[in-house]
Formats: C-alpha cells, structure tokens, sequence
C-alpha cells in the first residue's frame, strides 16, 4: 500500500432483517441505546478512511434519516442478490484509486470496535485481500474457512454449499474484509451465482485471490462478540447482556460497588469517581458524570448529568439533563427535568418536579411540589405543595427567590414574580406581587369563625 493510497470504508446494510421480524429496518435496532448502523459507523470513523458508503436497500430512506450523519455516501441496492452484489453497486459508483484498499463491513455487527477494525486494516497492508476470521463453538450457519495443508487460506464456503467435513471447520468467515481496489473490482467481476442460494457471493473473492496466487491474509479475532453479525433479536439481547455485563466489570475493576452487574444498563459513556455505590436496577444513559463517594439507590434513571462529589440518589428517582454539586441529596421519588442545577447541598425530596431551575446552596425542597423557571437562592425551605405556577397557557415565565426565603406549605407563586431575601410565605397563600426582603406575605383568605353555628340536619320524611 503506497502512502498515497487510500481507505474507502463500504458498509453492507440493504439487507431486509426478516428474522427480526420487525417493520424497523434491521440495522435501526438499537444496542444499549445506538443503534447498530451507527456504532458501525463510529468503529469505522476510528481509522479515518477516506470515504464512508453504506449500502441500503430495504428501508433505505427510513435508514437514511434516522442515521442523520454528514458526509456518508448512501447506495441503493434495489434488489438484494447477495453480498458480492452489494459491494458491486457501491464500486460501480466509485472512482477508487487502483491500490486504495477497501474495507467493507456489515452495519448488522454492533460490538465491532476500533481494535478489530485496524488489526484488519493492517494485515490489509501486507496484502492484497485481508479477511477477518473466528473461532466458535457451533459455527452453523455461518461461510467456513478452507485453509490447505499449509494452513493458507484458500476458499470460504458457505453453509449451504458446504460438505459435512467442511461443515466440521470451526474458522468462520465474520464477513469482514480489506481488499485493493483494483483487485476487487477484478474479482467482483467474475462473481457468479451459482450456488446453493443463487446469489453473487461476496465470499468467492478468497477463492479467485488462491486460484491467481494472491496473497490472502486471514486475521483471526479472538473476541468473537466483537464480529458477532445479529439476524434475530434473541441474538440482540444477547449481544445487549454481554456488553452490558463487560461495561459493569470495567466499572467495578475501577472502583464502583455494583450491587447487581446484571441490573445495571449503561446507555452511554459514564466516568465515575473513586467509591461509588449503584445499587440495583439502575439506567445510566448519554452522557453522565458521577463524582467521588457517589451513592445512587435502587430504580433510578439517570441521563446526561453530571452528580458532584458525596451526591446521594435515593430509590425511584428520574434525572434527566441535571448538574447537581456536591453534597446534593435527591429522592425518593424525585423527577429531575432539563435545565436542573442543585447548588451544594441542597435537597430535593419525594415527589418533587423541578423544571429549568437553579437551587441555591443548602435550599430544600422536600415534599410534593412543582419548581420551574426558577432562580432560588441559598438557604430557602420550601414546604410542601409548593408550586410555581410558570405557565399561563401561552408562555413560560420566571419565578425568581432570594436567599433564606421560608414558602409556607401549599402556597403559589404565581409568575412572574420576585421574592425577596429573607421573606416568608405564609401557607396556603397565593402570590401574584413581588415580595420585597424580610416582609411577611399572606395571600390567602382570612379564617373566618362562626359561635354557635349549626350543623345542617337531614329534613324528617313526613
Ligand atoms: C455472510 C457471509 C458468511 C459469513 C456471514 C457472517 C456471504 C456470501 N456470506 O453470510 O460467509 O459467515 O455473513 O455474518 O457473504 N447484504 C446486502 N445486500 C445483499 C445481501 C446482504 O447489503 O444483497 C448485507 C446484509 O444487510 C448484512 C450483510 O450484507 O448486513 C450480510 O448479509 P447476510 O445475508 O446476513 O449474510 P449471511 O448469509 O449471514
Ligand atoms: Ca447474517
């Protein structure tokens, strides 16, 4: 491969999934939230090939939108007539170099990392054809690999068209390839369908590459969940499981206590500080920052958030786009919304919705209430029942709290609406005015007392 040469990534996706049994094209079904396609994609991006193409064809457009990458060449394959044909209508809409390698992966494996992507874009240095091999247990169903008596590789046969000895061979082919250019347009060619199931079979190449001595190098991977293809979706959840059980050992290996490795699910990329607790049943997802001594009780959903050193979760809590500082104490039964910023130790407790709201240092808000569109200094109680009413059916408004300001329980703040440092709110008081510093505000009707009132008493039937 001269240092002019180029790689041109194709991903083979046109494939309609049948055995997923699902109206979703199958390379829009999800793994630990992503969706197939596009952790192809982001294993592709690590060795920054010069070209991406995805082949599409059943679904292509609903594949297309949902993907919403720049940059990706997108290729019909109207009639799905076997891989070689794939990688055929992608090379016939190519102006590749001659000694380009090409590296054609299937957007159905979504474990492939950046790892097994260059170990097979190096062997694909060192010669013409680079295939990237396995060895399972049970290889049934999958292209074998035919290596002679000097262990060469020679031939991939697939299952249908394999005999019982070869059906033996544990080698398997993962699909994935890295060919010159100019070689595989050669071969790709001379494809011709004449085997079991009547199609072009990318696979034949290796065959051709023997036949011409060209050198083939075979890469065998030695972490089969890493190039394990999906068909079904039993073999989704089980790819799910195994990932998701790698992600809790690394975090475990790195210091978090994980009460149940099989009932946590991480949806994205975490960081954890030192002597973290998770306790069981716990969603992580997108993008989530825990801090030292972090505890995260039972039930909890946390996404894009990042929780300060000491931060306790309790059980049942959902947190979604929330930056809490240190010391915060939140739950049970607590809803965090977008926008959410707890200050240092402050407290937010059962049944709790806070919305787009900043909470000042040491501020509670323990029971029962509805915060949004407010700026809420240090030190306030707020009781419970508390709500801000932000909304006046047309548009969101701000409710704005000074420090040390006591909101007697069940009371309404009705924004907009300013209150001062250091006031209080009587309870049960709804408030339309701003409250200046330190005043007393009562919004509520006086209790009136009635002596000697009496109790209505039922009519006598006459
Ligand atoms: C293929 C290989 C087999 C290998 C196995 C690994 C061939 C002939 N066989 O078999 O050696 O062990 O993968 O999983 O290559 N696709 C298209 N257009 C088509 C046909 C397929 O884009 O016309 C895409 C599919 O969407 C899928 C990939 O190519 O992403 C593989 O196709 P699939 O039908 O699953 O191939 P297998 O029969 O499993
Ligand atoms: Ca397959």
């Amino acid at each position: 491969m001269s240092s002019s040469s180029q790689l041109h990534v194709l991903v083979l996706a046109a494939g309609k999934g049948t055995r997923m049994r699902s109206d979703l094209p199958k390379v829009l079904h999800a793994l630990a939230g992503r969706t197939m396609l596009d952790r192809v994609l982001d294993a592709a991006d690590c060795v920054q090939p010069a070209s991406v193409s995805v082949v599409l064809g059943y679904g292509a457009s609903q594949v297309e939108a949902a993907i919403g990458r720049l940059g990706i060449r997108w290729v019909l394959q109207a009639e799905q007539l076997g891989t070689g044909h794939a990688v055929r209508c992608a090379l016939d809409e190519s102006a590749f170099a001659a000694d380009d390698r090409v590296l054609i992966l299937y957007g159905d494996i979504p474990l492939l990392d950046a790892e097994v992507v260059r170990s097979l874009v190096d062997a694909a240095l060192r010669a013409p054809l680079a295939v990237m091999t396995t060895v399972l247990a049970d290889p049934t169903g999958y292209g074998r690999i035919i290596r002679n008596s000097a262990h060469a590789m020679v031939a991939i046969r697939e299952q249908k068209d394999a005999t019982p000895a070869e059906q033996g061979i544990v080698e398997i082919n993962t699909g994935l390839m890295c060919v010159r250019a100019d070689m595989l347009r050669h071969w790709l060619a001379q494809l011709a369908p004449q085997n079991a199931q009547g199609e072009l079979y990318l696979t034949d190449i290796v065959g051709m590459a023997h036949a011409e001595n060209v050198l083939i190098e075979g890469v065998v991977t030695p972490d089969p969940i890493k190039v394990t293809g999906v068909n079904d979706r039993w073999a989704l959840a089980q790819l799910e499981r195994e990932w998701q059980l790698r992600q809790a050992k690394a975090l475990a290996l790195a210091g978090t206590t994980i009460a149940d490795p099989a009932r946590l699910d991480i949806r994205g990329e975490v960081t954890m500080g030192r002597d973290v607790t998770i306790d069981v049943n716990v969603i992580l997802e997108g993008r989530i920052v825990l801090g030292d001594d972090v505890v995260i009780g039972p039930n909890c959903v946390i996404r894009n958030a990042t929780l300060g050193k000491g931060v306790h979760i309790h059980a049942f809590s959902h947190i979604d786009g929330a930056d809490l500082a240190e010391e915060v104490v939140v739950g049970p039964y607590a809803r965090l919304r977008p926008g959410t910023e707890l200050a240092r130790g402050s407290r937010i407790g059962n049944f709790v919705e806070i919305k787009a709201s900043r909470i000042g240092a040491g501020s509670k808000i323990n029971h029962l209430s509805y915060v949004g569109d407010t700026v809420m200094g240090a030190e306030c109680n707020v009781g419970a029942g508390t709500i801000t009413c932000n909304y006046d059916g047309a548009n969101k408004h701000r409710t704005t709290i000074g420090d040390r300001v006591f909101v007697g329980s069940s009371s309404q703040l009705v924004a907009p609406v300013t209150v001062g440092s250091g006031a209080t709110i009587g309870a049960g008081s709804t408030i339309t005015k701003n409250v200046p510093e330190d005043q007393l505000a009562i919004g509520r009707a006086p209790q009136v007392l009635k002596a000697g009132w009496q109790r209505p008493a039922k009519k006598k039937n006459k």
